[in-house]
């Protein structure tokens, strides 16, 4: 893998994209100390101090249809889930469909965006990670909501240990994206889970109980009907 580094741009996603574009083969990664125009999901933005998150993005070309793109988002969770318990010493949960949580506050979250062509061939996938790693505190408007490596470990962590540890366990599984699914399903802890679902089409409660191979979650719904979920947000409920 070839690293590139910002202090500042924009978005280290759209960097990814734009060079996948040019031609730009698989490997190439983009670390930002600081975006100006993070993105999330759904149209967010991705807000970070500076200097105190891994900002990372990986350009991917698998070969996969456009509606299994997802197994390179589970991939990249699973890696740095794997990367944060190696140096910072605990285990973030899963949460779908593609956050890394401690104790329901968010450590990092995951943004895997494709480029496809007009035919519907996959071309590239570029994942990006923003990793809460030392942060000085939480600001008011994240409070309950978002942690920090350092703030659960009680020790700052090293986030160029995290970054290596993390492109390790990517490149570990890029040749078996297929058996992603799996595995990701076995650690994912919102399997079980009372969730509310938060769809473009409205809210759904019910209880997770699986994962489909599109990464898409099962949940069953008060009425027990079985509901494919492609997109949403998720909030873990109390058990009844
Ligand atoms: C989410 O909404 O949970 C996904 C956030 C993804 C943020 C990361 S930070 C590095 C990469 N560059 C971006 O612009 N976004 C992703």
């Amino acid at each position: 893998m070839r690293v590139v580094r910002f202090e500042t741009i924009d978005s280290t996603n759209r960097y990814l994209l734009d060079e996948a574009r040019r031609g730009a083969g698989e490997g190439l990664v983009a670390v930002a100390e600081e975006q100006t125009a993070g993105r999330g999901r759904r149209g967010r933005s991705w807000i970070a101090p500076a200097g105190a998150s891994l900002l990372v993005s990986v350009l991917l070309r698998p070969e996969l249809p456009a509606e299994r793109t997802q197994l390179v988002t589970m991939a990249s969770s699973l890696a740095m889930a794997d990367a944060v318990a190696e140096e910072a010493g605990f285990e973030p949960e899963l949460k779908w469909p593609n956050d890394l949580v401690v104790a329901d506050c968010k450590l990092a979250g995951v943004l895997s965006e494709a480029d496809v062509s007009a035919d519907g061939e996959v071309r590239a996938v570029v994942v990006g990670i923003g990793l809460n790693v030392n942060w000085r505190g939480i600001p008011d408007e994240l409070a309950g909501i978002a942690t920090a490596c350092n703030l659960v470990a009680g020790r700052d962590v090293d986030r160029e240990l995290v970054l290596g540890r993390f492109l390790a366990g990517l490149a570990a599984r890029r040749s078996s994206l297929e058996q992603v699914a799996t595995e990701y399903a076995a650690r994912l802890a919102t399997l079980g889970r009372r969730v509310r679902v938060e769809r473009p089409d409205g809210d759904l409660v019910g209880t997770a109980v699986g994962v489909g191979p599109a990464g898409e979650l099962r949940v069953e719904a008060v009425d027990g009907e079985v509901v494919d979920v492609h997109a949403g947000d998720v909030v873990h409920l109390r058990d009844a």
